[in-house]
């Protein structure tokens, strides 16, 4: 048995209605809870145990939300701007509710995967410097890499005279139709880390993709700009994930 809660917080809660709107939804007879119709917005409901129908579709309650996003350039990570969109603003109504907010923030420029949730604990192991979880990109260079600049990567250089980044991989990838290309795996996010680590081995980044968080990849179907709920298994990858 989950926590009592009450009917109308719980549907606005969940999506993009308000809860004047699901009063309203109420008042029409079009909110049934077990196949009756539900008396005012204040009757309590379990969200784990009872079903409830709102205007004719079951509802899935989920306490917290978890969507992929692919993230195209010119839009910033953040769930507010006053300038650019932001990764929140692509989210669809039908997937909207209050708190979403990016875990981790890619540069405007950069592209790919962003994980959007209002689980503000699994953002915390995601992003805590302590937790180690691996981010993979795909960066297209101005010069090819070569042995020198792989080491200093796994070796992890530093960027300024206090801080030095955690061993880093990077590996060619020859078949990328825009070239040169590598795969490069961070296990932290500092400000702008894969432009400055490449700048500091004197290449610049032509474009940045990340295209995996943890076990987790970007899935190859979802569009620039488009997102979509993380499943189940999806989700246990991400929880596992990190040191
Ligand atoms: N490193 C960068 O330089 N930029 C990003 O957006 C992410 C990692």
């Amino acid at each position: 048995m989950g926590e009592l809660q009450r009917l109308d917080k719980l549907i606005a809660g969940q999506g993009s209605l308000s809860r004047s709107e699901v009063k309203k939804l109420i008042a029409r007879g079009l909110v049934a809870v077990n196949g009756l119709p539900a008396k005012n917005g204040e009757q309590k409901v379990d969200p784990e145990q009872d079903v409830l129908l709102v205007n004719g579709k079951e509802l899935r309650f989920r306490k917290h939300l978890y969507l992929m996003l692919n993230k195209p350039k010119g839009v910033v990570s953040a769930a507010r701007d006053n300038r650019f969109p932001t990764v929140v603003d692509l989210v669809p109504e039908q997937l909207k509710r209050s708190g979403l907010f990016p875990a981790g923030r890619l540069d405007k420029d950069t592209e790919g995967f962003v994980l959007l949730t209002d689980d503000g604990v699994l953002a915390h192991r995601i992003l805590s410097p302590k937790s180690h979880v691996p981010k993979s990109y795909v960066a297209v260079l101005d010069q090819p890499i070569d042995p020198l600049l792989r080491q200093r990567f796994e070796a992890g250089m530093f960027l300024d005279a206090e801080r030095q980044c955690l061993p880093a991989s990077v590996e060619e990838l020859p078949d990328y139709p825009s070239q040169p290309a590598v795969l490069v795996v961070i296990r932290e996010g500092m400000y702008h880390q894969i432009k400055r680590m490449f700048s500091a081995c004197g290449r610049k980044v032509l474009s940045l993709k990340r295209v995996q968080i943890g076990e987790l990849k970007l899935d190859e179907n979802l569009i620039s700009g488009a997102c979509r709920e993380l499943t189940f298994q999806e989700l246990e990858m991400l929880q596992k994930g990190g040191s």
